[in-house]
């Protein structure tokens, strides 16, 4: 999770826009795939209807014309019945197309038109709920995955020559199908007499579906990786780079401490207004160090051109301030002096002290220096006593607090 955190926003970014696509992209393929799959079984459908329509159309064209025609059918035009010849039509077809067309029955005079198992199924179908008008379906045959289509055949008129009462029927289809053994006579209009079958390869079919489906899913990533770079693109120019340029000129502003150099303001976008608001706390706080320098250089002046020495010490006694007097009556440089203890400056036999030790009186006698003035006995550098009259205040501050005290010559002295 912290690796997490610690990632750019680009980075964050790009890997949400990444992901979120990735899942696109896999949501896209397989709908994309459905919707081609679903497009390419239409197409055959609408092929195998096509291919058997006109199987149907042919063989009843044959049958109509033949029985107008009064042609004469024999065993040497057997190729002209029209069965056959819409039969063999249909084997061309089927072979330029890569299909199979077959006219199937169940009560077939030819074996070689007898159904498989699957052609059988749709057959009784058929013939038990007259409402079907097609059937079809993706199976197996030989091993191989086909789309099977069939299209039933009713019975009409024309068909009852060959097709009717035996009696009726053309002597060469009676030597040729003897009644007594043949069941593709004694049909009645209406009824189902076979079907046409239709079975195209699904290997054809699916390299189709295949090279679509390249087609479409390259055009998808491309779009998408498109997609991926201009967002990536867009967060980079609006955001990551205008927050990166934010940063470094916060840290130059921290490193040079100079409050008045102002960031370029930008639009009144988010990051705009974020740093039209930094420019603003700039200024508050380059006002805020103008006045504290101010109030220094004052508070200095007034102490160094003091007539009296001031000294200004920590609670542990340590020295911070030692003004330009205080220099020359205790014979201390300010460089010196600063960092000393408060109790160098203190003659160790002052009659104040009365014996204690600094610590000791000090802390005795504090809440009395504060309140009056005391003569006090000080040393200075070369170790020569003074008396100095000494007025003590504290001052409270959030770092502690400090205590200042000025000193005078008592006014004999003066
Ligand atoms: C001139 C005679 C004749 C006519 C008319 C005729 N048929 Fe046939 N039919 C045959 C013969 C002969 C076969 C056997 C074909 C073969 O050897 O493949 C056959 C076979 C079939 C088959 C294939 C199943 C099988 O029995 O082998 C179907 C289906 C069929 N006929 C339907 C029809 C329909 C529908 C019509 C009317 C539109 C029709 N036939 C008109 C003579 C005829």
């Amino acid at each position: 999770m912290t690796v997490w955190r610690d990632l750019g926003l680009f980075s964050k970014t790009s890997i949400i826009i990444a992901l979120v696509l990735v899942v696109f992209f896999f949501v896209g393929a397989v709908v994309e795939y459905r919707q081609q799959r679903e497009f390419i079984i239409e197409e055959a459908i609408a092929k195998a209807e096509l291919v058997a329509a006109e199987a149907i159309r042919s063989r009843e064209y044959l049958s109509a014309q033949l029985t107008t025609g009064k042609v004469e059918l024999s065993l040497d035009r057997y190729g002209l019945i029209p069965v056959v010849a819409s039969q063999r039509i249909g084997e061309q077809v089927g072979i330029d197309l890569g299909y199979r067309i077959r006219q199937v029955s169940l009560r077939n005079r030819n074996p070689k038109n007898a159904p498989d198992p699957f052609e059988e199924k749709i057959l009784n179908r058929f013939i038990s709920n007259p409402a079907v008008d097609e059937g079809f379906a993706i199976s197996t045959l030989d091993k191989e995955q086909v789309f099977r289509y069939l299209k039933p055949f009713r019975v009409e008129e024309s068909c009852l020559v060959c097709h009717g009462v035996p009696d009726e029927a053309p002597g060469f289809i009676k030597q040729l199908f003897p009644p007594e053994s043949d069941r593709a006579y004694n049909y009645k209009i209406g009824e189902i007499i076979g079907a046409a079958s239709v079975t195209i390869p699904m290997e054809r079919l699916q390299q189709r579906l295949i090279i679509n489906l390249r087609d479409d899913l390259v055009a998808l990533g491309a779009m998408l990786l498109a997609l991926v770079f201009c967002l990536g693109l867009l967060t980079r120019v609006t955001v990551v780079n205008p927050l990166g340029r934010f940063n470094a000129s916060i840290e130059r502003i921290i490193r040079t401490g100079r409050f008045d150099q102002k960031l370029p303001l930008r639009g009144r976008d988010e990051i705009g207004r974020l740093v039209a608001a930094f420019n603003e706390m700039l200024d508050h706080l380059s006002e805020k160090s103008r006045h504290i320098e101010e109030s220094e250089q004052r508070y200095r002046a007034l102490t160094e051109s003091a007539r009296n020495p001031i000294i200004s010490f920590l609670a542990n006694g340590q020295i911070i301030l030692f003004n330009r007097q205080a220099e020359k009556v205790f014979g201390y440089s300010k460089r010196e002096a600063l960092g000393l203890h408060i109790r160098q400056l203190i003659d160790p036999d002052c009659p104040s002290l009365d014996g204690k030790d600094f610590d000791e009186f000090w802390q005795g006698e504090l809440s009395e220096l504060l309140s009056e003035t005391r003569m006090i006995s000080c040393r200075s550098r070369d170790g020569s006593a003074m008396q100095l009259e000494l007025s003590l205040t504290e001052v409270e501050t959030e770092g502690g607090g400090f205590y200042t005290s000025v000193l005078r010559r008592p006014p004999t002295e003066r």
